[in-house]
């Protein structure tokens, strides 16, 4: 049995040394494309060598599910819009781990789980001070779910490789109730806070779905949706009809179904708990690859339209002003155009789709502002939508969107000082952006 588990656990290595595919943006479509689109990753290393005790190699620390290299043929295809980060070592949430040990997952299946969990765990900075660190809380469950480990148990991920690979299969008890795992997380999850802008998640691995008799899970992984907590699954696929697996995937927050025997699980995992930690401060609305769709692919920049009007000059302090860091937001690409716009007409009370953007003619060029007020970037050769007759720096030397001739929306230049709703940017809260 022993040496059937290193062969296990020696796969999964395998598994993950091998997989080269990294997230792609590059569509602008809905999130689907960034979980299914491979690209080759130069950066990857060659495997690691097999593990030659039971206890899985758990860093691997050149490997990181960051942005895809930038297209050859059209610069970055966001433009000056950028990915959220995913520096894994700063990853900082709340995260349940919630884990089938009933009959049906097997002594290999659970050891599966405990070599997945124990490699994303050892990875991350496991601690329960505010800043770039996650909470690790632990949960297993067969006909009934029992909490192994609060989140106060782990201070270091040293301390979470004793706990997690006790937890064994009990071989008496072959239901799967999934709900009472989850109300076990939800409870967990639900009364305790670092740091109230720390987002949760929960990882449930599962043999089963619909084995026991017990109530369905579904109204309380859609509450959970609602509530903003983030649910990945890992189903078990061998021990699944397909019908199974699809009905697990429909707990998991959309984007975030897995099954175990994807060879690249651990970076789609990775994945999604750096997409669980990309956010927008309250009232923003971050940039996505679909503005209708609220589960879409979030993208690393924040958007805040302001209804209020005021000139461009006093817009672009009045953003700074709204966040660190915040300016007059850019349209550098076709797909943000279209977002902005999307947003203007959502959220505009006056019907005016107008707005001043961080455009402006100076030094005899236009440019971009950017998180840092002293730097400008310049416009160049690179993505453009100018209204027909325009630029023309004669009208004014600033930029707003607005529609002329009854075309449809484009750049147009303006007095400085003219009066217009705006939109402001930010970065996301995110890995290399920690937000109190
Ligand atoms: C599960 O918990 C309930 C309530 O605590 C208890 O009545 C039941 O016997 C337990 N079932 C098993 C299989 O342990
Ligand atoms: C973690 O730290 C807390 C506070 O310092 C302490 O009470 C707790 O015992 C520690 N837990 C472990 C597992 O070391
Ligand atoms: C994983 O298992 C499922 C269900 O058995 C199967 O449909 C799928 O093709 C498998 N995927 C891989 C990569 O083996
Ligand atoms: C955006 O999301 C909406 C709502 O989910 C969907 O109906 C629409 O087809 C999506 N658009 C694109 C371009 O994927
Ligand atoms: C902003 O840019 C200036 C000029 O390049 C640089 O000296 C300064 O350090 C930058 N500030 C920040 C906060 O990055």
């Amino acid at each position: 049995m022993a040496v059937f588990k290193n062969v296990l656990i020696f796969v999964i290595f395998l598994a993950v040394a091998l997989n080269k595919k990294v997230a792609s943006q590059s569509d602008s479509t809905d999130f689907t494309p960034v979980y299914s689109t491979n690209a080759p990753d130069a950066t990857t290393p060659p495997p690691p060598p097999p593990a030659t005790s039971g206890r899985p190699q758990t860093t691997a620390p050149t490997r990181r599910t960051t942005a895809p290299p930038p297209s050859p043929t059209s610069g970055s295809p966001l433009g000056l819009d950028r990915e959220c980060a995913c520096t894994v070592e700063k990853i900082w949430l709340d995260i349940v781990a919630v884990i089938d040990i009933s009959k049906s997952i097997t002594q290999e299946g659970l050891a599966q789980v405990q070599a997945n969990l124990d490699t994303i765990v050892h990875r991350i900075n496991v601690g329960s001070q505010a800043g770039y660190n996650s909470r690790i809380s632990l949960v297993s469950f067969a006909s009934n779910a029992t909490t192994v480990a609060s989140f106060s148990a782990f201070n270091s991920s040293d301390d979470f490789d004793n706990t997690i690979f006790n937890i064994n299969v009990n071989t008496a008890d072959d239901k799967v109730n999934i709900l009472s795992g989850l109300q076990t997380a939800n409870s967990i999850l639900g009364s305790s806070s670092v740091n109230p802008n720390r987002r949760r998640v929960v990882i449930l691995y599962t043999s089963a779905y619909d084995n026991g008799g017990f109530k369905s899970p579904i109204p309380l992984a859609q509450q959970m949706r609602e509530d903003n907590v983030k649910l990945i699954t890992v189903a078990f696929a061998q021990s699944m009809g397909s019908s199974d697996v699809d009905a697990v995937s429909e707990l998991a927050y959309p984007g975030f179904a897995f099954t175990n025997n994807q060879t690249d699980l651990i970076d789609q995992m990775y994945t999604a708990l750096c997409q669980a930690n990309c956010f927008c401060p309250p009232n923003w609305r971050q940039f996505t690859a679909n503005y209708t769709n609220k589960y879409a692919y979030g993208y690393g920049n924040c958007l805040y339209y302001s209804s209020i009007s005021a000139g461009w000059t006093a817009a672009s302090f009045a953003c700074r002003k709204e966040a660190p860091g915040a300016y007059l937001a850019s349209e550098s690409t076709q797909k943000k155009t279209d977002f902005n716009l999307a947003y203007s007409k959502d959220i505009s009370v006056n019907n005016q789709y107008s707005y001043h953007i961080g455009l402006e003619y100076k030094n005899n060029q236009y440019s971009w502002q950017t998180s840092n007020s002293s730097v400008l970037s310049a416009l160049g050769n690179s993505f453009k939508n100018w209204n027909p007759g325009y630029p023309n720096s004669n009208v004014g030397e600033c930029v707003k969107v607005d529609k002329v001739f009854g075309q449809s929306y484009g750049w147009t230049n303006e007095k400085c000082w003219s009066a217009l709703n705006y939109i402001c940017e930010v970065t996301t809260c995110d890995t290399d952006n920690y937000c109190a």
